[in-house]
């Protein structure tokens, strides 16, 4: 049996958190993925590259499988373009350093971004001006009652911000994606260097012409300085969503909070920094026991001493989200899957 019994998850999850599974298999093929899910001991928890996830028990009664499948394929080029076919296991961080070296554009912005292939869709990771909903041909994931597999489109996946059919009732924990298929550009590429800070970043290192490769430093750059490094410090990136709320309801914001820092969206909605909520509110650096609020970035909560539990992560955020109801009347949602 490829599962193992009783396994630490302190390294399968980027927020560091002492927890044992009472079975593990790590998965390397659809063959092997296929075998675990009709033979799983327990009921099943899937692990991507751990990367959104908050674990708060100490102990999971359960089946856990962390995806582990590797390869790039290119399956079509056109003058333009090309199709990448990518397994969900490669690490997204160095899927998009391969396509920079490549000469291969649309990821460049998304640089550094932690987590695995496979599961980028789930929440349509993006940074920078850039989200994966616009690079995404399609993914193909398997049934996990019926171990049926099928292919989504791009179109099929209904992106929003944060947001995909795989965060909805009927498909969430229903579906594991095995690969997905990206459109890139290669020769000509679009850049974006609009957004955050990343113009601003080029023409401080001197860039005079810009590249995906300078790109991604300028992203990589930013993301560094701003946001610790899960490796060293453990957390879950942003582990709130930005509210969007109604530009009725932010109209009366406004006056009380005139410096409030916004964002207008297409329709009658403006979408707020919870950064800026969270630092208006005097929490930078605050902690709870082992848990934090990281003092760049009051989005990312961080595991301070190496030592929180996934409780005390819990507690700390449900108190930023109590202060947050409080004092602006808006609801924080967590961007992070709380287990
Ligand atoms: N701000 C403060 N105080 C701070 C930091 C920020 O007031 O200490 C305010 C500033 O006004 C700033 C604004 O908040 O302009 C936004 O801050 P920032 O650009 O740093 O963060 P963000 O735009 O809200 C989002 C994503 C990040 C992504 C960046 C860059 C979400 C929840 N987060 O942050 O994604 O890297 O844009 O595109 O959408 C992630 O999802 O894990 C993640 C890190």
């Amino acid at each position: 049996m490829i599962f193992n019994k009783e396994v630490s998850l302190k390294a399968y999850n980027t927020f560091g958190i002492e927890s044992v599974a009472a079975y593990f298999a790590v998965i390397s093929s659809k063959q092997a993925l296929k075998h675990a899910l009709q033979n799983a001991p327990a009921p099943l928890l899937v692990l991507g590259g751990g990367s959104n996830i908050l674990l708060t028990k100490d102990y999971y009664n359960n089946a856990v499988i962390a995806i582990a499948s590797k390869g790039i394929e290119v399956i079509q080029a056109t003058s333009n373009h090309v199709y990448l076919k990518v397994q969900a296991g490669e690490n997204w961080s160095d899927f998009v350093d391969y396509c920079v070296a490549t000469g291969y554009g649309g990821v460049e912005n998304m640089a550094l971004i932690p987590g695995n292939v496979g599961t980028a869709p789930i929440q349509n990771i993006g940074a920078y001006g850039v989200e994966l909903k616009d690079v995404f041909e399609s993914c193909t994931a398997i049934e996990i009652d019926t171990l049926k597999e099928t292919i989504f489109t791009n179109e099929d996946c209904n992106f929003g911000y944060r947001h995909s059919i795989f965060k909805t009732s009927k498909y969430k924990d229903k579906y594991i994606i095995t690969d997905v298929t990206f459109k890139l550009t290669k020769g000509t590429p679009i850049f974006y260097t609009s957004y955050g800070g990343i113009f601003k970043e080029l023409e401080c290192q001197g860039n005079k012409e810009l590249s995906i490769g300078a790109i991604a430093n300028a992203v990589k750059r930013i993301r560094t300085r701003k946001l610790p490094d899960p490796k060293l410090i453990g957390n879950s990136g942003s582990f709130f969503k930005n509210p969007i709320i109604s530009k009725c309801n932010f109209e009366v914001l406004q006056q009380k909070f005139p410096d409030i820092v916004f964002y207008p969206q297409t329709d009658d909605h403006v979408k707020i920094p919870a950064a800026w909520l969270i630092d208006r509110l005097g929490l930078k650096g605050h902690t709870y026991r082992n848990a934090g609020v990281h003092l760049q970035q009051p989005l990312v909560l961080i595991n301070k001493t190496g030592e929180a539990t996934g409780q005390e992560i819990l507690a700390l955020a449900r108190y930023i989200q109590e202060m947050v109801l409080e004092n602006y009347q808006i609801h924080l949602e967590f961007e992070v899957n709380i287990l």
